[in-house]
Protein backbone atom coordinates (compact mmCIF):
# COMPACT_ATOMS: atom_id res chain seq x y z
CA UNK A 1 0.00 0.00 0.00
CA UNK A 2 2.55 2.29 0.98
CA UNK A 3 4.71 1.54 -1.68
CA UNK A 4 2.37 2.45 -4.40
CA UNK A 5 0.29 5.84 -2.81
CA UNK A 6 4.65 6.50 -2.92
CA UNK A 7 4.80 5.96 -6.42
CA UNK A 8 1.51 7.54 -7.14
CA UNK A 9 2.38 10.78 -5.41
CA UNK A 10 6.36 10.56 -6.81
CA UNK A 11 4.36 10.74 -9.81
CA UNK A 12 1.54 13.65 -8.76
CA UNK A 13 4.47 15.68 -7.50
CA UNK A 14 7.06 15.01 -10.51
CA UNK A 15 4.42 15.78 -13.08
CA UNK A 16 2.89 19.05 -11.49
CA UNK A 17 5.33 19.80 -9.84
CA UNK A 18 7.02 21.03 -12.99
CA UNK A 19 3.75 22.64 -13.74
CA UNK A 20 4.46 24.42 -10.66
CA UNK A 21 7.99 25.59 -11.31
CA UNK A 22 7.18 26.47 -14.57
CA UNK A 23 3.98 28.68 -13.24
CA UNK A 24 6.85 30.11 -10.80
CA UNK A 25 8.83 31.28 -13.39
CA UNK A 26 11.25 29.13 -11.95
CA UNK A 27 14.61 30.72 -13.88
CA UNK A 28 17.30 27.94 -14.05
CA UNK A 29 19.45 29.93 -15.72
CA UNK A 30 21.85 32.17 -13.94
CA UNK A 31 20.09 34.22 -11.95
CA UNK A 32 21.08 37.77 -12.37
CA UNK A 33 22.67 38.86 -9.15
CA UNK A 34 24.61 35.39 -9.30
CA UNK A 35 28.29 36.39 -8.77
CA UNK A 36 30.64 35.21 -12.25
CA UNK A 37 31.81 32.03 -11.72
CA UNK A 38 33.06 29.94 -14.86
CA UNK A 39 32.27 26.03 -14.45
CA UNK A 40 33.62 23.15 -16.07
CA UNK A 41 31.57 19.87 -16.33
CA UNK A 42 33.91 17.00 -15.39
CA UNK A 43 33.66 13.36 -16.86
CA UNK A 44 32.65 11.52 -14.21
CA UNK A 45 28.32 11.18 -13.32
CA UNK A 46 27.33 12.13 -9.56
CA UNK A 47 27.60 9.38 -7.83
CA UNK A 48 23.33 9.67 -7.71
CA UNK A 49 23.45 8.27 -11.02
CA UNK A 50 25.56 5.29 -10.17
CA UNK A 51 22.62 3.62 -8.71
CA UNK A 52 19.98 2.13 -10.90
CA UNK A 53 16.81 3.69 -10.09
CA UNK A 54 15.20 0.62 -9.19
CA UNK A 55 17.83 -0.13 -6.47
CA UNK A 56 16.86 3.57 -4.14
CA UNK A 57 14.85 2.94 -1.57
CA UNK A 58 11.12 4.24 -1.93
CA UNK A 59 10.12 3.72 1.82
CA UNK A 60 10.91 6.75 4.20
CA UNK A 61 11.51 3.89 6.47
CA UNK A 62 14.82 3.04 4.37
CA UNK A 63 15.68 6.47 3.31
CA UNK A 64 17.87 9.47 5.39
CA UNK A 65 17.06 13.01 4.54
CA UNK A 66 20.04 13.55 6.10
CA UNK A 67 22.14 11.31 4.27
CA UNK A 68 20.79 12.22 0.61
CA UNK A 69 21.56 15.84 1.43
CA UNK A 70 25.24 15.02 2.75
CA UNK A 71 27.06 16.46 0.08
CA UNK A 72 25.31 19.89 0.22
CA UNK A 73 24.04 21.06 3.72
CA UNK A 74 23.09 19.30 6.68
CA UNK A 75 19.26 19.06 7.44
CA UNK A 76 18.03 20.32 11.30
CA UNK A 77 14.68 19.91 13.32
CA UNK A 78 13.62 21.66 15.81
CA UNK A 79 12.37 19.24 18.91
CA UNK A 80 12.00 19.86 23.04
CA UNK A 81 13.52 17.51 25.57
CA UNK A 82 11.21 15.24 25.51
CA UNK A 83 11.45 14.76 22.57
CA UNK A 84 14.81 13.05 22.41
CA UNK A 85 13.86 11.34 25.93
CA UNK A 86 11.75 9.05 24.15
CA UNK A 87 13.57 6.35 21.92
CA UNK A 88 10.86 6.03 19.49
CA UNK A 89 11.23 9.89 18.41
CA UNK A 90 14.91 10.16 19.03
CA UNK A 91 15.26 7.36 16.24
CA UNK A 92 12.63 8.77 13.82
CA UNK A 93 14.82 12.31 14.37
CA UNK A 94 18.69 10.49 14.11
CA UNK A 95 17.18 8.68 10.96
CA UNK A 96 16.46 12.09 9.04
CA UNK A 97 18.31 15.01 10.83
CA UNK A 98 22.27 15.43 12.36
CA UNK A 99 21.26 18.40 14.42
CA UNK A 100 18.52 20.21 15.73
CA UNK A 101 17.42 22.96 17.68
CA UNK A 102 15.30 23.82 21.09
CA UNK A 103 12.39 25.02 19.90
CA UNK A 104 11.93 26.92 23.23
CA UNK A 105 14.26 25.27 25.76
CA UNK A 106 17.71 27.68 25.30
CA UNK A 107 15.77 31.10 25.16
CA UNK A 108 16.70 33.47 27.72
CA UNK A 109 13.15 32.61 29.41
CA UNK A 110 14.38 29.31 30.12
CA UNK A 111 18.43 29.99 30.69
CA UNK A 112 17.89 33.29 32.79
CA UNK A 113 17.25 32.06 36.73
CA UNK A 114 15.99 35.31 38.79
CA UNK A 115 16.32 33.63 41.89
CA UNK A 116 20.13 33.71 40.82
CA UNK A 117 20.09 36.90 39.81
CA UNK A 118 18.94 38.63 42.52
CA UNK A 119 21.52 37.55 44.71
CA UNK A 120 24.18 37.27 42.41
CA UNK A 121 27.68 39.18 44.14
CA UNK A 122 28.79 41.01 41.31
CA UNK A 123 24.52 42.32 40.22
CA UNK A 124 24.72 40.82 36.64
CA UNK A 125 22.28 38.30 35.41
CA UNK A 126 22.77 34.55 36.64
CA UNK A 127 21.77 31.46 34.08
CA UNK A 128 20.67 27.99 34.95
CA UNK A 129 22.41 25.64 33.20
CA UNK A 130 20.82 22.00 34.48
CA UNK A 131 18.21 21.88 31.20
CA UNK A 132 21.17 22.83 28.79
CA UNK A 133 23.31 20.24 30.22
CA UNK A 134 20.79 17.57 29.99
CA UNK A 135 19.78 18.87 26.00
CA UNK A 136 23.63 18.61 25.06
CA UNK A 137 24.62 15.54 26.59
CA UNK A 138 21.12 13.91 24.44
CA UNK A 139 22.46 15.22 21.86
CA UNK A 140 26.13 14.12 22.21
CA UNK A 141 25.07 10.57 23.07
CA UNK A 142 22.96 10.56 20.20
CA UNK A 143 25.81 11.82 17.50
CA UNK A 144 23.71 15.32 16.58
CA UNK A 145 25.05 18.99 16.92
CA UNK A 146 22.99 21.44 17.54
CA UNK A 147 22.04 25.04 16.35
CA UNK A 148 22.05 27.53 19.54
CA UNK A 149 18.45 29.56 19.56
CA UNK A 150 18.85 32.45 21.20
CA UNK A 151 20.87 35.10 22.77
CA UNK A 152 19.09 38.44 22.56
CA UNK A 153 15.28 38.39 21.30
CA UNK A 154 12.50 40.92 22.14
CA UNK A 155 10.13 37.59 23.01
CA UNK A 156 10.78 34.75 25.07
CA UNK A 157 12.76 37.17 27.66
CA UNK A 158 12.38 38.00 31.73
CA UNK A 159 10.90 41.78 31.32
CA UNK A 160 12.79 41.86 35.05
CA UNK A 161 16.17 41.58 32.98
CA UNK A 162 15.88 44.91 31.76
CA UNK A 163 14.49 47.22 34.68
CA UNK A 164 16.52 48.57 37.89
CA UNK A 165 17.32 45.57 40.84
CA UNK A 166 15.86 43.67 37.83
CA UNK A 167 12.20 44.76 39.43
CA UNK A 168 9.62 45.09 36.68
CA UNK A 169 7.96 47.98 38.80
CA UNK A 170 11.60 50.28 38.23
CA UNK A 171 12.71 52.03 35.52
CA UNK A 172 14.95 50.24 32.42
CA UNK A 173 18.18 50.39 33.42
CA UNK A 174 20.55 52.53 31.36
CA UNK A 175 22.81 51.71 28.37
CA UNK A 176 25.63 50.98 30.40
CA UNK A 177 24.41 48.60 32.76
CA UNK A 178 22.12 46.73 30.50
CA UNK A 179 25.66 46.68 28.00
CA UNK A 180 27.40 44.58 31.25
CA UNK A 181 24.36 42.72 31.55
CA UNK A 182 24.07 41.38 27.94
CA UNK A 183 27.86 40.87 27.89
CA UNK A 184 27.69 39.09 30.86
CA UNK A 185 24.90 36.92 30.01
CA UNK A 186 26.43 36.05 26.56
CA UNK A 187 29.84 35.26 28.06
CA UNK A 188 28.33 32.92 30.75
CA UNK A 189 25.94 30.68 27.82
CA UNK A 190 28.83 30.74 25.52
CA UNK A 191 31.60 30.15 28.48
CA UNK A 192 29.21 26.66 29.73
CA UNK A 193 28.53 25.58 26.03
CA UNK A 194 32.81 26.17 25.33
CA UNK A 195 33.83 24.38 28.37
CA UNK A 196 31.08 21.81 28.87
CA UNK A 197 30.30 20.83 25.74
CA UNK A 198 32.95 22.08 23.49
CA UNK A 199 31.85 21.49 19.18
CA UNK A 200 28.05 20.35 20.64
CA UNK A 201 26.84 23.65 19.27
CA UNK A 202 27.95 24.70 16.26
CA UNK A 203 25.86 27.72 15.29
CA UNK A 204 24.01 30.85 17.64
CA UNK A 205 21.38 33.02 16.81
CA UNK A 206 23.33 35.89 18.45
CA UNK A 207 20.18 38.10 17.73
CA UNK A 208 16.96 37.06 16.22
CA UNK A 209 13.77 39.04 14.86
CA UNK A 210 15.53 42.79 14.83
CA UNK A 211 13.55 44.01 11.62
CA UNK A 212 10.47 45.47 11.95
CA UNK A 213 7.27 44.21 10.46
CA UNK A 214 6.91 47.75 8.66
CA UNK A 215 10.18 49.81 8.00
CA UNK A 216 13.12 49.93 9.55
CA UNK A 217 14.40 48.04 12.52
CA UNK A 218 12.42 46.66 15.95
CA UNK A 219 12.35 49.79 17.88
CA UNK A 220 10.42 48.69 20.43
CA UNK A 221 12.73 45.82 21.39
CA UNK A 222 13.83 46.24 25.08
CA UNK A 223 17.23 45.64 23.74
CA UNK A 224 16.61 48.97 21.56
CA UNK A 225 15.24 50.79 24.20
CA UNK A 226 17.76 50.62 26.54
CA UNK A 227 20.88 50.46 24.35
CA UNK A 228 20.01 51.78 21.18
CA UNK A 229 20.28 50.80 17.45
CA UNK A 230 23.89 49.36 18.03
CA UNK A 231 22.57 46.52 20.38
CA UNK A 232 22.71 44.39 17.66
CA UNK A 233 26.51 45.02 16.87
CA UNK A 234 27.76 44.93 20.59
CA UNK A 235 25.70 41.18 20.78
CA UNK A 236 27.75 40.29 17.86
CA UNK A 237 31.21 41.47 19.28
CA UNK A 238 30.35 39.65 22.90
CA UNK A 239 29.29 36.45 20.92
CA UNK A 240 32.35 36.48 18.84
CA UNK A 241 34.73 37.72 21.85
CA UNK A 242 33.22 34.15 23.95
CA UNK A 243 32.38 32.14 21.57
CA UNK A 244 34.77 29.28 20.15
CA UNK A 245 36.54 30.37 17.33
CA UNK A 246 34.35 26.91 15.09
CA UNK A 247 31.08 28.70 16.32
CA UNK A 248 29.30 29.89 13.64
CA UNK A 249 27.31 33.26 14.44
CA UNK A 250 23.74 34.28 12.87
CA UNK A 251 21.47 36.73 12.38
CA UNK A 252 17.72 35.38 11.92
CA UNK A 253 14.75 36.59 11.50
CA UNK A 254 11.63 35.77 9.61
CA UNK A 255 9.63 36.82 6.24
CA UNK A 256 12.99 37.68 5.03
CA UNK A 257 11.19 37.38 1.39
CA UNK A 258 9.30 40.12 2.14
CA UNK A 259 11.63 43.70 0.32
CA UNK A 260 11.56 46.16 2.86
CA UNK A 261 12.89 43.67 5.73
CA UNK A 262 15.06 42.18 3.14
CA UNK A 263 16.43 45.50 2.81
CA UNK A 264 16.56 46.42 6.38
CA UNK A 265 18.35 43.20 7.76
CA UNK A 266 20.93 43.20 4.33
CA UNK A 267 22.28 46.60 5.66
CA UNK A 268 22.37 45.45 9.42
CA UNK A 269 24.10 42.11 7.88
CA UNK A 270 26.82 44.16 5.44
CA UNK A 271 27.39 46.37 8.75
CA UNK A 272 28.37 43.25 10.63
CA UNK A 273 30.03 41.33 7.96
CA UNK A 274 32.36 44.23 7.36
CA UNK A 275 33.80 44.13 10.94
CA UNK A 276 33.67 40.63 10.88
CA UNK A 277 31.06 40.03 13.37
CA UNK A 278 28.87 37.55 11.26
CA UNK A 279 29.25 34.44 9.61
CA UNK A 280 25.76 33.32 8.55
CA UNK A 281 22.08 35.07 7.94
CA UNK A 282 19.13 32.62 9.18
CA UNK A 283 16.12 33.04 7.07
CA UNK A 284 13.51 31.54 9.52
CA UNK A 285 11.17 30.48 6.47
CA UNK A 286 7.54 30.18 8.16
CA UNK A 287 5.54 29.86 4.74
CA UNK A 288 1.96 29.38 4.39
CA UNK A 289 -0.13 28.25 0.94
CA UNK A 290 -1.68 31.84 0.49
CA UNK A 291 1.43 33.44 -0.08
CA UNK A 292 4.09 31.74 -0.88
CA UNK A 293 6.40 32.65 -3.74
CA UNK A 294 9.92 30.64 -4.67
CA UNK A 295 11.27 33.32 -6.41
CA UNK A 296 11.50 35.73 -3.71
CA UNK A 297 13.42 32.71 -1.48
CA UNK A 298 15.72 32.49 -4.52
CA UNK A 299 16.06 36.47 -4.58
CA UNK A 300 16.76 36.98 -1.16
CA UNK A 301 19.53 34.18 -0.78
CA UNK A 302 21.31 35.58 -4.19
CA UNK A 303 21.15 38.84 -2.34
CA UNK A 304 22.56 38.10 0.70
CA UNK A 305 25.05 35.09 -1.18
CA UNK A 306 27.41 38.51 -2.37
CA UNK A 307 28.89 38.68 0.82
CA UNK A 308 32.02 36.93 0.64
CA UNK A 309 32.01 33.61 2.70
CA UNK A 310 28.44 34.36 4.29
CA UNK A 311 26.40 31.31 5.19
CA UNK A 312 23.16 30.83 4.30
CA UNK A 313 20.31 28.68 6.49
CA UNK A 314 16.91 27.72 6.35
CA UNK A 315 16.38 28.05 10.06
CA UNK A 316 12.81 27.46 11.14
CA UNK A 317 11.24 25.90 7.47
CA UNK A 318 7.50 25.11 7.85
CA UNK A 319 4.73 25.67 5.58
CA UNK A 320 0.75 26.02 6.95
CA UNK A 321 -1.70 24.17 5.16
CA UNK A 322 -5.07 23.64 7.26
CA UNK A 323 -6.33 20.66 5.19
CA UNK A 324 -4.12 17.36 4.71
CA UNK A 325 -6.34 16.06 2.05
CA UNK A 326 -4.44 13.82 -0.62
CA UNK A 327 -4.49 16.82 -2.83
CA UNK A 328 -3.55 19.63 -0.77
CA UNK A 329 -0.37 17.88 1.17
CA UNK A 330 0.81 16.42 -2.81
CA UNK A 331 0.37 20.43 -3.67
CA UNK A 332 2.15 21.22 -0.04
CA UNK A 333 4.96 18.31 -1.96
CA UNK A 334 5.26 20.59 -5.00
CA UNK A 335 5.82 23.73 -3.13
CA UNK A 336 8.46 22.02 -0.68
CA UNK A 337 10.15 20.62 -3.81
CA UNK A 338 10.14 24.12 -5.48
CA UNK A 339 12.19 25.63 -2.57
CA UNK A 340 14.18 22.17 -2.57
CA UNK A 341 15.09 22.41 -6.23
CA UNK A 342 16.14 26.16 -5.66
CA UNK A 343 18.69 25.50 -2.85
CA UNK A 344 20.27 22.46 -4.56
CA UNK A 345 20.43 24.49 -7.75
CA UNK A 346 22.38 27.67 -5.89
CA UNK A 347 24.62 25.36 -3.66
CA UNK A 348 25.61 23.36 -6.47
CA UNK A 349 26.45 25.65 -8.93
CA UNK A 350 28.39 27.73 -6.56
CA UNK A 351 25.87 30.85 -6.70
CA UNK A 352 24.95 30.19 -2.43
CA UNK A 353 26.90 28.70 0.29
CA UNK A 354 23.92 27.05 1.57
CA UNK A 355 25.08 25.33 4.89
CA UNK A 356 21.84 23.89 6.71
CA UNK A 357 17.85 23.62 6.38
CA UNK A 358 16.13 23.38 9.98
CA UNK A 359 12.55 22.42 9.71
CA UNK A 360 10.83 24.20 12.93
CA UNK A 361 9.05 21.13 13.88
CA UNK A 362 9.16 17.07 14.08
CA UNK A 363 5.82 16.43 13.05
CA UNK A 364 2.07 17.77 11.99
CA UNK A 365 1.40 16.81 15.82
CA UNK A 366 3.66 19.13 17.63
CA UNK A 367 3.60 22.44 15.54
CA UNK A 368 3.70 25.41 17.24
CA UNK A 369 1.20 26.55 13.96
CA UNK A 370 -1.79 24.85 15.74
CA UNK A 371 -2.08 26.99 18.42
CA UNK A 372 -0.54 29.77 16.67
CA UNK A 373 -3.19 29.80 13.48
CA UNK A 374 -5.97 28.54 16.11
CA UNK A 375 -6.84 26.05 13.59
CA UNK A 376 -5.50 22.47 12.07
CA UNK A 377 -2.12 23.25 10.50
CA UNK A 378 -0.23 20.29 8.63
CA UNK A 379 3.26 22.06 7.67
CA UNK A 380 6.10 19.52 8.48
CA UNK A 381 7.47 16.10 6.96
CA UNK A 382 5.73 13.63 8.99
CA UNK A 383 2.52 13.59 9.92
CA UNK A 384 1.29 12.86 14.07
CA UNK A 385 2.13 9.37 13.66
CA UNK A 386 5.22 10.30 12.44
CA UNK A 387 4.49 8.88 8.55
CA UNK A 388 6.19 10.60 6.05
CA UNK A 389 4.33 12.89 4.30
CA UNK A 390 4.41 13.71 0.12
CA UNK A 391 6.64 16.43 1.27
CA UNK A 392 8.78 13.91 2.26
CA UNK A 393 9.52 12.30 -1.02
CA UNK A 394 9.13 15.04 -3.21
CA UNK A 395 12.03 16.88 -1.01
CA UNK A 396 14.25 13.59 -0.98
CA UNK A 397 14.56 13.43 -4.62
CA UNK A 398 15.27 16.97 -5.55
CA UNK A 399 18.71 15.46 -4.87
CA UNK A 400 18.88 12.88 -8.00
CA UNK A 401 16.73 15.65 -10.10
CA UNK A 402 19.80 17.76 -9.36
CA UNK A 403 22.09 15.87 -11.83
CA UNK A 404 21.81 18.19 -14.29
CA UNK A 405 24.18 20.30 -12.13
CA UNK A 406 26.21 17.09 -10.89
CA UNK A 407 29.68 17.26 -11.56
CA UNK A 408 30.32 21.20 -12.41
CA UNK A 409 33.09 22.13 -10.41
CA UNK A 410 33.64 26.00 -9.25
CA UNK A 411 36.95 27.07 -11.53
CA UNK A 412 39.61 28.36 -8.84
CA UNK A 413 39.49 32.38 -9.77
O1 LIG B 1 6.42 27.04 29.29
C1 LIG B 1 5.04 27.45 29.42
C2 LIG B 1 4.28 26.50 30.32
O2 LIG B 1 4.82 26.59 31.64
C3 LIG B 1 2.80 26.88 30.33
O3 LIG B 1 2.07 25.94 31.11
C4 LIG B 1 2.27 26.85 28.89
C5 LIG B 1 0.82 27.20 28.79
O4 LIG B 1 0.67 28.60 28.92
O5 LIG B 1 3.02 27.82 28.11
C6 LIG B 1 4.39 27.43 28.03
O6 LIG B 1 5.08 28.38 27.26
C7 LIG B 1 4.80 28.29 25.86
C8 LIG B 1 6.12 27.97 25.15
O7 LIG B 1 5.95 28.03 23.73
C9 LIG B 1 6.65 26.60 25.53
O8 LIG B 1 5.73 25.61 25.12
C10 LIG B 1 4.29 29.65 25.43
O9 LIG B 1 3.00 29.85 25.97
C11 LIG B 1 4.20 29.70 23.90
O10 LIG B 1 3.88 31.02 23.48
C12 LIG B 1 5.56 29.35 23.31
O11 LIG B 1 5.43 29.34 21.90
C13 LIG B 1 6.69 29.29 21.21
C14 LIG B 1 6.84 30.61 20.43
O12 LIG B 1 8.08 30.59 19.70
C15 LIG B 1 6.85 31.80 21.35
O13 LIG B 1 7.10 32.96 20.59
C16 LIG B 1 6.67 28.14 20.22
O14 LIG B 1 6.64 26.90 20.91
C17 LIG B 1 7.91 28.19 19.33
O15 LIG B 1 7.81 27.24 18.28
C18 LIG B 1 8.05 29.56 18.69
O16 LIG B 1 9.25 29.61 17.99
C19 LIG B 1 9.55 30.88 17.36
C20 LIG B 1 11.05 30.99 17.27
O17 LIG B 1 11.62 30.89 18.55
C21 LIG B 1 11.45 32.29 16.59
N1 LIG B 1 10.83 32.39 15.26
C22 LIG B 1 9.37 32.26 15.29
C23 LIG B 1 8.98 30.93 15.92
C24 LIG B 1 7.47 30.77 15.90
O18 LIG B 1 6.87 31.78 16.67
Amino acid sequence: MKLRKYITTCAVVSILGAALLAGCGENKDKPESAPEVSVEKTEEPSEATDEPEENKPTDASEMSLKDEYNELFTIGVAVNSWQLEDKETLDVITKDFSSFTCENEMKPDYVLDYEKTIDSDDGMPEINTENMDKIMTMAEDAGLKMRGHTLVWHSQTPEWLFHEDYDEEKDYVGRDTMLERMEAYIKKVLTFCNEKHPGTVYAWDVVNEAASDGEGLREDSPWYITIGEDYIEKAFEYARKYADKDVKLFLNDYNTEVNEKRKVLYDVVVGLHEKGLIDGFGMQSHHDREYFNVDEIRTTIMKFAQLEGLEIQLTELDMHYNDNSEDAMNEQAEAYRAIFDTLVELDKEGFANITNVTFWGLNDGTTWLTGHKKEDSYPLLFDENNEAKPCYYSIFDAVAASDKYAGIKKESE
